[in-house]
């Protein structure tokens, strides 16, 4: 089963459990890549009950010897970068070799104070409830052309030359517009020619190796952050995130040729979730929402904010499915549905009195979609143990086919757990 690129993406608005899935595909992976986004991710991966967030580093770090890669799509915040590595390295789990594209953008300090400033500056009606990671403005710098890469951090007169001048813009914006305080160029300086020096022996030609990677029969998977309703063209804009997390980003993010990609991997939530703002056609604010945030544990891996929860809005999955092309889902959280009567499903919208089963990326549309449900028999059984697809309960294999029908494309991966052992596949590899 070598030779071939897997994509990993979302198929909701996030936290679907991709960081898991990209765990449990690992022995089988020998390149791991990120390809957009930055440490406004949050990717979980539980091994023997212990616990890792990944913001920035991919999730196959755990598997030693492993390449991992951070592709020219991502936006890396070098703090954050080094503090995954030095706690990896704490607990004796640094043995993947990490690679980082030298056209990656940096995301600077005034990147995180605009983007706090910015959300700010919207007020309560028009936020968009960002991370605070600085994505948003960091991937502004990069399309105005006038961003800092990687390689900039490696060379220090080049680095003061092009943070003077970007500088001298930024400040201005600071002060003028946002009431801020002005940074002065050695206090962003200095310690960026200190994450230059740290990150050095991590910068390589990525393309290269992916390529190399392609030729020597190995086993690619990209890992998409965020989701597809938060992508930036067909995310429900402006409530999304700054870039593609699109299983078409994996490629603009990596250098990886569009024709080479083999299968794409929706990973979808047994129910739905959303942070920060935007509609949420299926959102369940009483006792239902407050049910599965308990017991599915849904609070940010990065803000720590509790998850928007409501049940399985299947009009968005295929959206998501057809959009990226997914020959395959991984079904995560099915155990969270354990114990309740009956479990509803999204199928259909009521759009102003007029049936639709069409998502549209139009928040303003969206926000008038009223969700139509099938209700379906739950299952009272444990099931955080079964091991196959048979073992399940009936009316759970019932919900996954239903899935499958609906969303159209094979369920080939079922989580009922959060750790790693906790997985059902059928024929997934
Ligand atoms: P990601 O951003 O898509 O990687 O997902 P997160 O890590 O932000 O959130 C998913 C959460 O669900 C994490 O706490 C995971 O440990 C947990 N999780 C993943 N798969 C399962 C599963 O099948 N069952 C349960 N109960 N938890 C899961
Ligand atoms: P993972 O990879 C869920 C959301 C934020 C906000 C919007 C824009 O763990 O699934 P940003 O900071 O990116 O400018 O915020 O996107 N968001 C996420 N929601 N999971 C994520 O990542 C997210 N990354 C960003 O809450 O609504
Ligand atoms: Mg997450």
């Amino acid at each position: 089963m070598k030779n071939r690129v897997d994509v990993i993406i979302g198929s909701q608005w996030g936290d679907e459990g991709k960081g898991k899935v990209v765990d449990v595909m690992g022995t089988n992976v020998d390149v791991f890549v990120r390809y957009q986004g930055g440490a406004n991710a949050g990717h979980t991966v539980i091994v023997n009950g212990e616990k890792i967030i990944f913001h920035l580093l991919p999730s196959g770090m755990l598997y030693p010897g492993k390449l991992c890669m951070i592709g020219n799509g991502v936006v890396l915040e070098p703090e954050q970068f080094l503090k995954e590595i030095e706690e990896l390295r704490e607990r004796g789990q640094d043995r993947a070799r990490l690679v980082v594209s030298p056209s990656a953008h940096v995301v600077m300090p005034y990147h995180k104070i605009l983007d706090k400033a910015q959300e700010a500056f919207r007020g309560k009606r028009h936020m968009i409830g960002t991370t605070g990671r600085g994505i948003g403005p960091c991937y502004v710098d990069k399309y105005a052309r006038h961003g800092l890469r990687v390689e900039d951090l490696l060379n220090g007169d080049r680095l003061r030359e092009k943070l003077a001048r970007v500088l001298e813009e930024k400040n201005r914006i600071l002060t003028k517009l946002y009431n801020e305080k002005p940074l002065a160029l050695d206090e962003v300086l200095e310690p960026s020619l200190e994450w230059g020096s740290a990150m050095a022996p991590y910068v390589g030609d990525t393309v290269e190796l992916l390529h190399q990677a392609l030729e020597g029969d190995k086993h690619i998977l990209l890992e998409g952050a965020q989701a597809t309703l938060l992508d930036i063209d067909h995310g429900t804009y402006p409530y999304v995130t700054s870039s593609s997390t699109c299983a078409a980003g994996g490629f603009t993010g990596t250098g990886l040729p569009v024709s080479r990609v083999d299968r794409v991997i929706a990973v979808v939530k047994a129910y739905t979730t959303r942070v920060g703002e935007g509609p949420m056609p299926t959102e369940e604010k009483g006792d239902i929402g407050e049910f599965l945030r308990t017991r599915g544990g849904e609070f940010g891996a990065t803000t720590g904010r509790p998850r928007r929860c409501g049940w399985l809005d299947l009009v968005a999955v295929r959206y998501s499915v057809r959009l990226n092309g997914c020959g395959v889902i991984a079904l995560t959280k099915l155990d969270v549905l354990t114990g309740m009567d009956e479990i509803k499903v999204c199928t259909g919208y009521d759009l102003n009195g007029t049936k639709t089963t069409s998502f549209s990326g139009n928040a303003y549309v969206l926000e008038e979609c009223r969700p139509l449900y099938e209700v379906l028999p739950g299952w009272s059984e444990d099931i955080s143990q079964c091991g196959t697809f048979e073992s399940l309960p009936k009316n759970a294999r019932d919900y996954v086919r239903f899935i499958e029908e609906h969303a159209g494309a094979p369920v080939k991966l079922i989580g009922v757990g959060a750790d790693r052992s906790q997985t059902i596949t059928r024929g997934f590899y």
